[in-house]
């Protein structure tokens, strides 16, 4: 009996914002008792981009779907779905992503907040597969974006140098046939998974229902990031390796098919103990820490736009995303372009 492949759906367009105040290590170094030199060695961290007052999330989040529209030579009103990834929401209640329809002028599609951290765009993609796949929508867009400069205790040496604001969006649409001969393009595997026993290594303790925001909670800066670093850090070295050699197998393929492994970009030696387990040669690895510092849901969709735009990456290569994060989630992602 020949077998039925379902259809695949494709990156269709990207985009990305990034804010225009740029902060770097020096900047820090007066703030906090750190240093270029420390942060550098530790993260591979030399600054990161903070919104101004008064830009939200789902400004940054609308600035890059239109980009991300524009490239995939779509209108707004042919979005069918908005998933939007993020842990720094305009307002707890309701959803980023009904903001970012409205700004962007889509139609009443469905239109929600997937809490997935640095996973959130990994996580999205694989929800936007599923329902093109399955034929259900015909464009997703995928939208990861944070503004964690609202949300980090800029006295916290510890956390406070690591994260940047910014926005990435892919727009998702059926892959179509192809041409003859080429290889098929699209997200040829996702592999996504949650350990909540380790919830406690990264979490913003207050403000929710364990500890409704008060004077008290301020005091104690509950609404801040709080992280375990260490532990984060095993963690991601441990699941983000074994979730690409995951989605390799899904995929059918080894890491020598694979063009190049963009990476949630939250530490350079994360990603490089990462890629030397994977036996990814160093040139294949996109990077942009150095100047973006970890930008959670929005890390990967920012650095892939980077990569397209600067014409590193091209139709038809393969690439190998992965992420990890609050959760703790991760997941990872095959798609060719
Ligand atoms: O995106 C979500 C997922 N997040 C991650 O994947 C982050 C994972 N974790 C990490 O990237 C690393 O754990 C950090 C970059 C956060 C920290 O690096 P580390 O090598 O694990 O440092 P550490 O926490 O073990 O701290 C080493 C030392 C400590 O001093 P003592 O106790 O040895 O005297 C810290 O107090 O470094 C000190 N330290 C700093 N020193 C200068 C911590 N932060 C700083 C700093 N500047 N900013």
């Amino acid at each position: 009996m020949p077998t039925l492949a379902l259809p695949r759906s494709r990156i269709l367009g990207t985009g990305h914002y990034l804010p225009s105040i740029v902060r770097t290590n020096a900047d820090l170094a007066k703030m906090v008792d750190t240093s270029d030199e420390w942060i550098t060695e530790r993260t591979g961290i030399k600054e990161r981009r903070i919104a101004p007052e008064g830009v939200v999330t789902s400004d940054m989040a609308a600035a890059a779907a239109r980009e991300a529209l524009a490239a995939a030579g779509l209108d707004a009103s042919q979005i069918d779905m908005i998933i939007v990834g993020t842990v720094t929401p305009d307002v707890p209640m309701p959803a980023t992503a009904a903001f970012v329809q409205q700004k962007i002028g889509a139609g009443h599609c469905p239109a929600f907040d997937l809490s997935a951290a640095c996973a959130g765009f990994v996580f999205g993609l694989s929800i936007a597969d599923q329902f093109i796949a399955t034929g259900q929508m015909k464009h997703v867009l995928v939208v990861g974006v944070e503004l964690l400069s609202r949300v980090t205790d800029w006295t916290d040496r510890t956390t406070c140098v690591l994260f940047g604001d910014g926005a990435g969006a892919a727009v998702l649409g059926p892959a179509g046939p192809g041409r003859d001969g080429a290889k098929p393009r699209g997200v040829l595997s996702t592999s996504i998974s949650t350990d909540g026993s380790l919830a406690p290594a990264l979490r913003i303790p207050g403000g929710g229902s364990v500890a409704p925001t008060s004077h008290a909670t301020v005091d104690q800066k509950l609404n801040f990031v709080h992280m375990k670093g260490q532990d984060v850090f095993k963690s991601a070295v441990k699941n983000l390796y074994s979730a690409s050699a995951n989605a390799l197998e899904r995929a059918g393929m080894t890491t020598a098919d694979i063009d190049w492994v963009c990476a949630h970009q939250a530490n350079k030696r994360i990603i490089d103990q990462v890629v030397s387990r994977l036996e990814v040669p160093s040139e294949k690895v996109l990077m942009n820490i150095e100047r973006v510092g970890n930008t959670s849901s929005a890390s990967i969709p920012i650095l892939l736009d980077q990569s397209l735009r600067a014409g590193k990456v091209h139709e038809g290569d393969t690439v190998l995303m992965c992420a990890l994060g609050a959760g703790i989630s991760w997941g990872s992602a095959i798609v060719r372009i």
